[in-house]
């Protein structure tokens, strides 16, 4: 099989169909797919081992977005979530995107901030000249915690010192600049700044209290470009729909909030597919937006001089691929091999294109015909499934609902009943 991400009418095969399409692409092993098609592939004892006080587990939908074209390379993308339409929505940007060359990404590096509080010293300001002084120092003990991470090429790089003023009084917090390659980093940025707070401390003349990974990881952006071809899109009214959607959120907060909550709806379902820690995605995603004190849309849309629409997206993605669920979920595993990324950035990068193409969807979703048609399809699906509709009867009453715009569960037993009886004659 060619190594081609646009899979024709995939959509249409059933779920073993669709599972075989992508073992072939990605080369899995019959272990690696067993754990997918075992519902859930989390076993008890590991559940066990992941958090506290577990009880079960609680598999949600694995779908595949296809037709990534991402710097030239094909991907099939993993994508956990609960909401219908995304995928679709996703494979269906991706696929309108490979006309102009599919999506073109970069990145600042993985780097991370971590964050030593200190408090109480008398000369605040003469406190960060001597800690920028013992910076050999402070560096020296933070990559002391972790040789593999300096093997790697990682470690803390660098220190920033800033004064800052608050309702407790004025605090010195000093951040570790910490390059975490595959990693996500949490744990190690954690461990240093625990490990270097009594040089601060003793520096600083000060108490230190928190020593902390910081969430929005502005050294640890990445960025995805494309191009959508204006008839590809439907034409110059469609165009115009997401550029003047985009000034919407742009002008608007609460506007705003919904545009970025449905970029995040990519970037989250391949997070929760790949094992990330999506609460630090969301937290850094969101106080980027807010950065400059106004929220902002992630993405921004321009008009080229063809009248095509150029979508480009910049946040911070901070993901890795050892340590944490990655390593040991094994249907996160799995996943990671389906994507094929060599590196965490690279699945930052291909995170940040699934964002951008989940906003291009929704905008032209909205500006034309809305959403509600596609997501009451699916809607109507589950009620009829809801009310014990069984094979073809879904189908049939979900369709009439939705023509009669009566997507209620009364309605579906009623349609179901007349179903029934009829095949009962
Ligand atoms: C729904 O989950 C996401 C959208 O609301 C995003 C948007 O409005 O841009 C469709």
């Amino acid at each position: 099989m060619s190594r081609t991400s646009q899979i024709a009418e995939f959509y249409k095969l059933d779920p073993s169909e669709r599972l075989k399409l992508v073992r072939e692409f990605a080369n899995l092993s019959d272990d690696e797919v067993k754990v997918i098609q075992v519902s859930g592939g989390l076993k008890l004892d590991l559940a066990d081992r992941m958090i506290e006080n577990v009880i079960g587990t609680m598999p949600i939908p694995l779908g595949i977005a296809t037709s990534f074209l991402i710097n030239g390379r094909d991907y099939l993308v993993p994508m956990a979530i609960e909401e219908a339409s995304v995928v679709a929505a996703a494979s269906n940007s991706a696929k309108m995107a490979r006309v102009k060359g599919g999506f073109l990404t970069s990145n600042t590096g993985p780097v991370m901030i971590g964050q030593i509080q200190a408090v109480g010293m008398k000369n605040p300001f003469a406190a960060k000249m001597d800690l920028i002084a013992a910076k050999d120092e402070i560096l020296k003990k933070a990559n002391d915690q972790d040789p593999i991470l300096i093997k790697l090429g990682g470690g803390a790089k660098d220190i920033e010192v800033k004064v800052i003023d608050t309702i407790t009084g004025p605090m010195v917090i000093t951040e570790l600049i910490v390059d975490c390659r595959d990693a996500m980093g949490a744990n190690a940025v954690n461990t240093m700044c625990e490990a270097v707070a009594p040089i601060v401390e003793r520096v600083a003349k000060a108490r230190v209290y928190l020593r902390i990974i910081s969430n929005l990881a502005t050294k640890r952006l990445v960025r995805a470009k494309a191009v959508f071809d204006k008839e590809v899109l439907g034409g110059d009214e469609v165009v115009e729909g997401i550029i003047h959607a985009y000034a919407f959120a742009a002008a608007d907060p609460y506007r705003c909030a919904t545009h970025n909550k449905g970029i995040m709806n990519g970037i989250v379902a391949v997070g929760i597919g790949c094992g990330q820690d999506i609460r630090a995605l969301e937290a850094g995603a969101h106080s980027y937006a807010a950065r400059s004190g106004r929220y902002s849309p992630l993405t921004v849309w321009e008009k080229n001089e063809n009248g095509d629409a150029v979508g480009t997206i910049e946040m911070p993605i901070a993901v890795g691929l050892i340590g944490g669920a990655a390593a040991v979920h094994p249907v996160a595993k799995a996943n990671l091999k389906i994507l094929g990324v060599r590196s965490a950035i690279e699945l930052a990068e291909v995170m940040a294109s699934v964002g951008l193409a989940q906003n291009l969807a929704a905008l032209r979703a909205l500006a034309a015909e809305g959403i509600q048609r596609g997501h009451m399809k699916l809607h109507a699906r589950n009620i009829a499934v809801t009310v014990g509709a069984k094979a073809e009867q879904i189908d049939i009453i979900a369709q009439r609902m939705v023509e009669e715009r009566r997507i209620r569960m009364d309605r579906a037993k009623e349609l179901l009943d007349e179903l029934t009886a009829k095949s009962s004659r």
